[in-house]
């Protein structure tokens, strides 16, 4: 059995930034559209009118401050309200594949490996460009990687999970480097036109670089142990799917057919379920949390974030020891725990312990144990 080790990492950032103030001067603008176009219908009690959004909501129910996205106009038309992505040729690279290509080899330098040397892939992210031939053997063409990849979705844990699996085939030996891909193009699946869920998600890629701990080249990330669990919950759901089509209302723009969250619920649901969860893997590994340097966390409400830290370290959490991201990012789904390891690591000693943990729809939670060498 080897025992394996994450040796690099990347992230892949979109140009377009969006800030609060923008999103929501171009939320407004829609809202105000809507309630005089439909203004008739509003007042004989047929509608309801829309409600405007602030940032001061955003900020402090959140601590999201601004996100990427793949592209920027379109979202903020309040005509459109939707991102404007090119339709692409078959011939052409797709989009998520030229995303994971750039985090990919950024984690393929810090490793000091090249394309060739992997062989196996796994792009693991919520939602795929399309359903088949998977993204991760498009990039594996692109990566001139030899071996197998696929793809795998379990939402905002697609990371960690995509981690145990890769991490379980180099301990068994059924794979000799593995990179593990998320891109996420939430804009694609965020309803961009309703006020409870319009500032959450943001657009990114990242990819972290697996092999067995005895043939790392440099400094790195030994993965002592990983574990998941899910448990069936309707609170976070997207009704999207190849049977649309099948559907008495076909291709109709229904609401379903996008991003959709409880977010009191998953509040009160999946925090008790995250803070077990990471308890029970520390003490599986006979660890405690007082030996653990950093938390990297889901990144997709500060809130909660400090409730994990306060509850999973019996103390609040010391500056820098559970980073943040999310007020640059927002919530990048299953990328967010990799984007805050990938910022806050380098400062870690031969020794140090660590813990990424990522957690969402499914519910499915999943956690990585590292030990810095
Ligand atoms: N601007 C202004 N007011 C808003 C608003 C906005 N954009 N969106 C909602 N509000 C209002 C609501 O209508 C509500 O008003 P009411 O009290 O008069 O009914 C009030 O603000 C509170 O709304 P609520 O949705 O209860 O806010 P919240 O404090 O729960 O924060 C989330 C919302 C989404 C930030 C929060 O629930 C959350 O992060 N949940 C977990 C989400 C999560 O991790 N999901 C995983 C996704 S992968």
């Amino acid at each position: 059995m080897h025992r394996p080790a994450l040796t690099g990492s990347g992230v892949f950032t979109p140009a377009d930034t969006i800030t609060n103030d923008e999103l929501v001067t171009s939320f407004n603008a829609y809202v105000e559209r809507f309630n005089t176009d439909n203004a008739a219908e509003i007042t004989a009690g047929r509608a309801t009118a829309l409600q405007p959004s602030s940032s001061e909501f955003i900020h402090k129910a959140s601590g999201i401050e601004q996100r990427y996205v793949m592209d920027k106009a379109g979202v903020l038309d309040p005509a459109r309200m939707y991102p404007r992505l090119d339709q692409r040729g078959d011939d052409q690279p797709s989009i998520m594949a030229e995303m994971s290509l750039d985090a990919a080899n950024k984690a393929l330098l810090q490793a000091g490996r090249r394309g060739a040397e992997v062989d196996l892939i796994i792009c693991a992210a919520s939602n795929m460009e399309r359903a088949y031939p998977a993204i991760s053997i498009e990039v594996q063409q692109l990566l001139g990687a030899t071996g197998f990849a696929f793809d795998m979705q379990v939402a905002c844990s697609s990371a960690t999970f995509g981690i145990q699996a890769a991490a379980d085939m180099i301990r068994s030996g059924s794979a000799r480097r593995a990179l593990v891909i998320s891109p996420e193009i939430t804009s694609g699946h965020l309803e961009w036109r309703d006020r409870d869920c319009h500032f959450i998600f943001g657009d990114v890629c990242t990819a972290v670089l697996i092999e067995p701990l005895d043939t790392a080249m440099g400094r790195g990330f030994e993965i002592v142990s990983t574990k998941c669990a899910t448990q069936y919950s309707n609170n976070i759901r997207n009704n999207e799917g190849y049977l649309r089509k099948t559907r008495p209302d076909g291709l109709a723009d229904r609401r379903d057919m996008q991003f959709m969250q409880n977010g009191r619920r998953v509040f009160k649901e999946v925090l008790p379920m995250v803070c077990d969860h990471i308890l029970t893997h520390l003490s599986d590994s006979e660890l405690s949390a007082s030996q653990i340097k950093r938390l990297w966390l889901h990144q997709a409400n500060k809130t909660m974030n400090d409730f994990i830290g306060r509850k999973v370290l019996g103390r609040d959490p010391l500056p820098g020891e559970q980073p943040n991201i999310l007020q640059d990012y927002a919530n990048t789904s299953s990328a967010g725990s990799i984007i805050a390891f990938d910022a806050f690591h380098a400062d870690l000693q031969a020794g140090d312990l660590g813990l990424i943990c990522s957690f969402g729809a499914g519910y499915s939670v999943g956690s990585v144990i590292t030990r810095a060498f």
